[in-house]
């Protein structure tokens, strides 16, 4: 159960610390990745040398460390995991969490996580029944941070009564019932609306504020009969975290997507189509917007005609598909007119081999500013995955010069958000420019939820 999953441990100082050594093997034999934070408390009782030897990765516990923010910022740590886990959990450190406290690693990466939280607490029995602790203990749960334990038994100082770390294979079996059940994912209380007043009034918010734009995700089907199609794996996750991550930086997006599985973003006037040309003419009818970022997986060809009623097995030769190209919407609309060009045109190139080189000659054939370039060959798991490893290739439209920036591996909400903040740069670099106006009305023929 725990195979392939990412766990944040957050170590804060206490006897108990040792415990968490033994928590380390115990995750990493049943397959999951373990990266550790240490508070600085921590290293009183535990090095980070056999915190590194055991989890196979080097310790956070550094806010202000250059070399840590350049190649992973705590915001990033904190979002690229599956779980964090904070073992032990002193009084101290649930104090900070309870109040909100961001005053070194650990207590930062747990206020900017939106993972789930499982918190071993491990404490002097007085102090873990003082009304303080008390209240922070019920806080915390009201905000969605599960517990396992304290135990009861002798204390290292003497005394007896709750208070002892949960033992390594409680805690581990705490963490396989929280991922049997996650908790609902944590309510994101600043909506759009708020965020897009946030930044129009010059007060930070997500810097998108006024921007029109338009996201592509999932796969399409392409019909070949009344009940079979061409399709592909696409499950449209990294386009919808796009689309979310825009809007949550007060864009006004579009969403247009294939057929997923996945709920509507909020806030995200979202537009359901089933084939390539349905997508191309969604995206053509929202035309003009200030950016376009095709995240989907648009089938290349579909078949030449339709049959109109089930294809039947008839004589002894299978059918032939007879094949038509589809059109290309990233193509076609970053060389659409200059009227209706956006500004900035955004493509991902999904490739299995000499992955930068081939995105950086789609980017020239398709004619876009941006390529997300993404590995997807066999073992990525970035097909239908959680995570994705990005190479981004821009053109300077200035000087027509290519730079290349490398992503670490990340959660897909974690490259939607980086993505989203480039998008903003991007922004507030180009002279400004009045919000796109959308233009005609929609086809009828296409299915659109409004939130
Ligand atoms: N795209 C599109 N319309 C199409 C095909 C692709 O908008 N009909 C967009 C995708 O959304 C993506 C980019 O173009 O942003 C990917 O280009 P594509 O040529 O499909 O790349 P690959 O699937 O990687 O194809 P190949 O390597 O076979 O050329």
């Amino acid at each position: 159960m725990l195979h392939g999953k990412r766990i944040l441990l957050v170590i804060s100082g206490g006897i108990a610390a040792y415990k968490a050594l033994e928590l380390i093997r115990r995750l990493r034999e049943r397959g999951a990745s373990v990266r550790c934070v240490m508070s600085k408390s921590a290293h009183q009782f535990v090095t980070p040398l056999s915190v590194a030897a055991l989890s196979g990765d080097k310790v956070y516990d550094s806010l202000f460390s250059l070399t840590d923010e350049a190649e992973m910022g705590h915001i990033e740590l904190s979002r690229d995991a599956d779980l964090l886990v904070v073992a032990p959990a002193s009084a101290d450190l649930l104090a900070r969490m309870a109040g909100g406290l961001a005053d070194d690693m650990a207590a930062t990466v747990l206020l900017a996580t939106d993972k789930p939280v499982l918190a071993a607490p491990a404490m002097n029995v007085r102090m873990w029944l003082h009304p303080a602790t008390r209240r922070n203990i019920a806080q915390l749960k009201k905000d969605g941070v599960r517990f396992v334990g304290p135990d009861d038994g002798d204390m290292a100082c003497g005394e007896y009564g709750p208070g002892r770390m949960a033992e390594p294979l409680a805690i581990v079996a705490g963490i396989e019932a929280l991922f049997a059940d996650p908790p609902p994912p944590a309510p994101l209380l600043l909506r759009p609306a708020d965020a897009r007043a946030v930044a129009a009034n010059g007060n930070g918010g997500g810097g998108l504020a006024g921007r029109r734009i338009i996201v592509t995700s999932g796969p399409t089907h392409e019909p070949i009969d009344p009940v079979r199609y061409i399709a592909n794996r696409s499950s449209g996750k990294q386009g919808h975290a796009i689309a979310a991550a825009l809007a949550a930086a007060g864009a006004e997006v579009t969403l247009v997507t294939g057929p997923v599985s996945l709920p509507d973003p909020a806030g995200v006037k979202t537009v359901h189509v089933e084939s390539a040309r349905d997508m191309f003419s969604a995206c053509f009818l929202d035309l003009p917007v200030d950016a376009v970022i095709c995240a989907a997986a648009v089938a290349d060809w579909r078949v030449a005609v339709e049959a109109d009623q089930k294809l039947k097995k008839a004589g002894d030769e299978p059918p032939v598909l007879r094949l038509a190209e589809n059109p290309d919407i990233l193509r076609a609309i970053a060389t659409t007119d200059a009227r209706r060009r956006p500004a900035l045109v955004v493509g991902f190139a999904a490739e299995t081999e000499a992955v930068v080189d081939y995105a950086t000659k789609k980017l020239k054939t398709k004619g876009c500013d941006w390529i997300l370039a993404n590995d997807v060959g066999a073992g990525t798991g970035t097909f239908g995955g959680d995570s994705n490893t990005i190479h981004l290739v821009r053109r300077d439209g200035a000087t027509d010069r290519i730079a290349v920036e490398h992503w670490p591996t990340m959660s897909k909400a974690a490259v939607a958000a980086k993505l989203a903040d480039a998008i903003a740069g991007f922004f507030s670099r180009s002279p400004a420019k009045p919000p796109a106006v959308k233009s005609g009305a929609r086809s009828s023929k296409l299915k659109e939820v409004r939130p």
